[in-house]
């Protein structure tokens, strides 16, 4: 498994670096050279990351110049699990800048596709695309159990692909040859880093005082492992802490705000003061659920803690306003570019890692300011 810094992390992590030391910087856009943040990447304190963050930033300037490929002529088939949904909007948003505006690709040459949440009508789409001779796909799968069919389809006409955002399962990774791949985040990650942001408020999540963490989870789609890990992680960095834990409710949002307001006002009427802690596997979720919390007098902070993951725009403000505990950035700014500079070597006939991993970062009212300046 290949591992990428993420660049935009990199960067927050030297500006709140700074913000520490008292210096009025923030980050950077993320759409400034790479250099510029290699440069900066160079101020933090840690400086193997530092040093991983400049060579990544390399890594991305080089990969279209030095390919050779003719990416302008290159038809790209995409497709995403579902275009009404936020964390996979602005991901393909940013794709289809990255790859029109950074790496050459002609817009007319790409092709993007709702899958609509149904795996049926994606498979057709994939069909369409292996039937139009597309060069290469990128592929958002409704069902990630889908894989090992779509992988068969797309190698016998002998067209790489690129899985994104939901992995498929470790045995069908194991059977790939260099001309399929998955990039994504380990979900693992981001439900340890959910935990370790309630376990570093001031009474470990134990509001009550009664020695444990009587919490609600608001699950995305259960199908999709990072829900699972999400869900289990969070949960277990809670008990590796040797907090003493007890789950109150979990139900499925399907990763929907409504949902997740819905949800949580049902566990608020059923638990009331019992809940503690809302664990949501996604941002869209949080910002539902501080609906139901606002709506039910809670205060979050005071008597409830909040978490989400993706650093929606708005999860990111309301961490820094103290009405979201905390929120971890799903960093779709590195995982597009990542696909985008994987897409132009498999092009070239290169060979790819199977997995190539994006780290997620944490987001708290410490660093919610530098992480709001970098994504804006
Ligand atoms: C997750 C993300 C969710 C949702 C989901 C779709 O990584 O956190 O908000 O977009 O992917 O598969």
């Amino acid at each position: 498994m290949k591992k990428v810094i993420s660049l935009l992390t990199a960067a927050a992590l030297a500006a709140s670096i700074m913000v520490g030391c008292g210096a009025e910087s923030a980050a950077p856009a993320p759409t400034q050279a790479a250099e510029t943040k290699a440069a900066e990447a160079a101020d933090a304190k840690d400086e193997t990351e530092a040093t991983e963050a400049a060579e990544a930033a390399k890594d991305t300037g080089d990969a279209a110049a030095a390919s050779g490929v003719d990416v302008a002529n290159a038809k790209v088939g995409i497709s995403i699990y579902k275009f009404d949904d936020n964390f996979m909007t602005l991901y393909r948003t940013e794709l289809m800048r990255y790859l029109t505006e950074d790496l050459g690709f002609q817009a007319s040459n790409i092709t993007i596709q709702d899958g609509k949440g149904d795996q049926a009508e994606q498979t057709n789409q994939i069909n369409n695309f292996i039937n139009e001779g597309r060069d290469i796909l990128i592929l958002n799968l409704v069902q990630a159990s889908s894989a090992p069919q779509i992988t068969d389809l797309c190698t016998d006409a002998g067209i790489p692909v690129i899985y994104i955002n939901r992995e498929p399962e470790a045995d069908e990774e194991a059977r790939w040859d260099g001309t399929v791949t998955y990039i994504g985040c380990d979900a693992r990650q981001s439900g340890t880093f959910q935990g370790e942001e309630i376990v570093e408020t001031p009474n470990g999540g134990d509001i009550n005082g009664d020695g444990k963490v009587s919490y609600i989870m608001i699950q995305g789609d259960p199908e999709n492992v990072d829900a699972q890990y999400r869900t289990e992680f969070s949960v277990k960095a809670l008990t590796d802490a040797g907090i003493e834990v007890e789950e109150l409710f979990l139900q499925r949002g399907d990763w929907d705000q409504a949902k997740g307001q819905q949800l949580t006002q049902d566990a608020l009427t059923q638990f009331g003061d019992q809940i503690e802690v809302v664990f949501c596997n996604n941002d869209a979720m949080a910002l539902g659920a501080l609906q139901a919390i606002e709506a039910a007098g809670r205060v979050v902070g005071e008597d409830i803690y909040l978490v989400g993951v993706d650093a929606l725009v708005e999860a990111c403000q309301n961490v820094l306003d103290g009405k979201m505990t905390g929120t971890v950035f799903n960093d779709h700014i590195a995982q597009a570019h990542t696909v985008g500079d994987t897409a132009v070597k498999m092009l070239g006939g290169e060979k790819v890692d199977s997995v190539i991993m994006v780290d997620y970062s944490k987001v708290t009212a410490e660093n919610a300011q530098s992480v709001l300046d970098a994504l804006s």
